[in-house]
């Protein structure tokens, strides 16, 4: 599969056999990625919670690609008011999709859609496709639950917040990679916004002190895994 960062927690993932699922599409209002909306396809999207730096272009994409949205139930059937096609889930609730397994996780933070309707919980995900497990934190506080989520999966890539102020910083994603153990860490949610300023040297610096991999995407790249 191919894997690509479109900038703050926006990714890209495209199967051998070409099925395409964005999570956290946030790219017209987004300054930082190189990518827009209008140039971009699914055939799923991922929620991780109901922000609008998270829901982003998630529904002007859906009005054109009619992707089957994944998310918590409450985010779920938000989508579902808004006229589109959604597979409802909760937090510890796994399901295996076509393309491949879905299990949400906790995440510590808020989720209210940009309209401030409730979105449930916020949550992280644990996507397994093809032999790989990627684990996509969402925004999140540092939890000591991500050492069992580390234990009970084998995390290939973990994708986690750096930015600080609304999620960890550095130091509390150095925690969270020591916890989870992933093969390769890649950071996010960072330098989008002046409030989010971090630099991701410092993070891969700190890692590669405790001989953890990390792979700083830049913004609209994208990795074969
Ligand atoms: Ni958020
Ligand atoms: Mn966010």
């Amino acid at each position: 599969m191919v894997l690509k960062y479109f900038s703050h927690s926006a990714f890209q993932i495209t199967t051998n056999d070409k099925k395409v699922i964005l999570i956290d599409p946030f790219l017209d209002g987004n300054p930082t990625s190189p990518v827009k909306s209008d140039h971009v396809n699914a055939d799923y999207i991922i929620l991780t919670h109901g922000h609008g730096d998270h829901i982003g272009d998630a529904f002007k994409i859906a009005k054109r690609c009619n992707p089957l949205f994944i998310a918590v139930n409450e985010l779920a059937n938000y989508c579902i008011s808004h006229g589109f096609r959604a597979h409802n889930m909760h937090i510890g609730g796994a399901f295996n999709f076509d393309f491949g397994r879905v299990k949400f996780t906790i995440a510590h933070h808020g989720s209210m859609t940009p309209d401030n309707y409730y979105a449930g919980e916020p949550s992280g995900v644990l996507i397994t496709i093809e032999g790989k497990t990627i684990y996509h934190t969402g925004d999140t506080g540092l939890f000591y639950d991500m050492k069992l989520i580390g234990e009970m999966n084998k995390i290939d890539y973990m994708l986690l917040p750096i930015g600080d102020n609304f999620t960890m910083g550095i130091d509390d994603a150095v925690r969270a990679v020591e916890l989870a153990s992933p093969s390769v860490a890649i950071p996010i949610h960072y330098n989008t916004f002046p409030m989010i300023t971090a630099d991701p040297m410092e993070f891969k610096d700190k890692l590669q002190k405790l001989n953890r991999n990390c792979v700083v995407m830049n913004f609209g790249s994208e990795i074969s895994i």
